[in-house]
């Protein structure tokens, strides 16, 4: 018999949340983590450290910038330092608090690698040259990603960067250029834009935020370029280079026609996207599939091809989101339970956290002209928002999309300060089915931004009020 339930190898917000449930729920669990920190990259290097800047670096601007229309006279002075210690400090308090998690649950930890020698039989080799096997009777795969490189680039961690280098710049650059107007290009490239930074972004495609709805990323890039970003659209990077102590980024079209540029940086930051990553896990040996893009294949209920080994969360296909993976996790331990783990993957936010933040939920209106679904739409500007006008923050809008028919809402789009926290009520009211109706006729408290995303409802059902 196999001395545990579970093995789950890799402990991000897949693995450790997969593993505290299954616990929860009776299993014998153990995970096998090659960090020195529980918490995947989320919570190492990735969503929470970055937030921590974002926020840090949101109020230094502020402060330098806003305070004066409020009737504040300050000058900031920054302390980088400090700023990055706060950061770590951040990231320490909630890796700590998984290792105490998995204490409070039983779940044994292991630090080192992991390679599944045979279905049900992990491998583990820690750092001092040791190996050891666990055997489980189900063991999953919660490996995670990591950043995708850009052919001809070479990443030093300190020059030329990827998200975790641009987490730890020990001094702001003049120059900054990101490589890639995604997510991690728009939150690292604000971070540095506010504490100084002049920020050039290259940008394959001729819009920034792939994905997003058109209409809420044109406006985004609108603001970006107000608070100073400099976009290269339709661009790519062929090479990064170093003459007398500058970095030349080598920029050509992207459809390889006309003439390209250099582009003098002190730091490049390459952020491309991710990809998943499954290395030295053995997958090959054990005939564990692959699709396309190197993921995992699953079914609907994390089985692989090979009987009793599961995956989950950025290693498989979705969204590369921590609270994906969370909820994959949970899922999977209550499928391995014998529940009816389930996760709606129509109802999955999108967040960017940049000031404005941007948020999305559902389906944008490009995607429902492709599917030919019939809908109505609703908008409103925080500029006729009064909580909006008082605290200085009227930039963008919000955007609710009702099927034309049953007026079921399909998408919920904004712009706007605070909309991670706005877009939650829109996800609860599409996880229950509910109606644009639904929203426009449930109380508000006045006044606050979602005030905005009420009216956007009352417009796509009938009418808004204060337009
Ligand atoms: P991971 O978090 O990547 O964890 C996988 C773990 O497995 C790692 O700790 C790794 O060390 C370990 N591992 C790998 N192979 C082995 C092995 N063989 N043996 C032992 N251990 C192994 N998402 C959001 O939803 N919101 C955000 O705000 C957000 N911000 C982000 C910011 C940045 C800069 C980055 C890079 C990502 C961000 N993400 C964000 C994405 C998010 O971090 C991922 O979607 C999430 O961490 C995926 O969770 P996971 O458990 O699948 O994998
Ligand atoms: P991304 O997929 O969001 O954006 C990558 C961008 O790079 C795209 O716009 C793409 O068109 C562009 N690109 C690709 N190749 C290029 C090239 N050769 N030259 C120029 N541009 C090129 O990926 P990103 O920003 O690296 O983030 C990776 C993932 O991490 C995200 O997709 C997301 O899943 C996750 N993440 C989530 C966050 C959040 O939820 N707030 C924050 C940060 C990361």
């Amino acid at each position: 018999m196999p001395s545990y339930d579970l093995a789950i190898i890799g402990t991000g917000p897949g693995g450790y949340v997969c593993a505290i449930r299954a616990a929860q729920l009776g299993m014998n669990v153990v995970v096998v983590e090659k960090r020195a920190a529980h918490g995947g990259t989320c919570l190492n290097v990735g969503c929470i450290p970055s937030k921590a800047l974002l926020h840090t670096s949101e109020m230094f601007h502020e402060a330098a910038h806003g305070f004066g229309a409020f009737g504040i006279k300050v000058k900031p002075e920054l302390d980088l330092a400090a700023m990055l210690a706060h950061k770590d400090a951040t990231v320490k308090a909630n890796t700590d608090g998984v290792e105490y998690l998995f204490k409070k649950n039983k779940i044994k930890a292991f630090h080192g690698t992991g390679r599944i020698a045979a279905p049900g039989k992990v491998e583990v080799a820690t750092e001092d040259g040791k190996t050891e096997i666990v055997e489980a009777k189900a063991v999953v795969i919660a490996t995670g990603s990591e950043s995708t490189p850009l052919p001809g680039v070479e990443i030093d961690e300190k020059r030329v960067v990827t998200s975790t280098g641009a987490l730890e710049l020990p001094s702001v650059p003049e120059r900054l250029v990101v490589v890639g107007a995604g997510v991690i290009g728009l939150e690292m490239g604000s971070v540095w834009q506010r504490l100084g930074s002049n920020v050039t972004v290259v940008e394959f495609l001729d819009r920034i935020l792939p994905g997003m709805d058109n209409e809420v990323a044109k406006q985004s890039q609108r603001i970006f370029q107000k608070q100073g970003f400099d976009f290269r659209l339709g661009s790519k990077v062929t090479g990064v280079s170093e003459e007398g102590g500058a970095l030349k980024v080598a920029v050509a079209p992207a459809s390889g026609e006309g003439d390209g540029e250099t582009i003098d940086a002190d730091i490049v930051l390459v952020a491309i996207g991710r990809r998943p990553y499954t290395e030295g896990l053995g997958l090959a040996e054990i005939g564990v599939a692959l699709d396309d893009r190197g993921r995992v294949k699953t079914d609907a209920h994390y089985r692989t091809n090979v009987d009793g080994i599961y995956a989950i969360g950025d290693a498989i296909a979705g969204p590369m989101l921590a609270h994906k993976a969370e909820d994959e996790g949970s899922a999977l331990a209550e499928i391995l339970a014998g529940q009816a783990g389930h996760v709606n993957y129509e109802v999955i936010p999108n967040v960017v956290y940049t000031m404005p933040e941007i948020a999305s939920v559902g389906r944008g209106e490009e995607e429902l002209k492709a599917a030919d679904v019939a809908y109505n739409v609703g908008k409103f500007p925080f500029t006729a928002n009064g909580r909006a006008r008082a605290i200085n923050q009227t930039d963008g809008f919000v955007k609710v999309l009702a099927d034309k028919a049953s007026d079921r809402v399909l998408g919920v789009h904004m712009v706007g300060a605070g909309a991670s926290e706005m877009i939650q009520e829109a996800a609860v009211l599409m996880e229950f089915g509910g109606a644009a109706e639904d929203l426009a006729r449930t109380c508000h408290a006045h006044p606050t931004m979602s005030e905005a995303v009420r009216e956007a409802a009352m417009a796509a059902w009938f009418k808004p009020i204060h337009m």
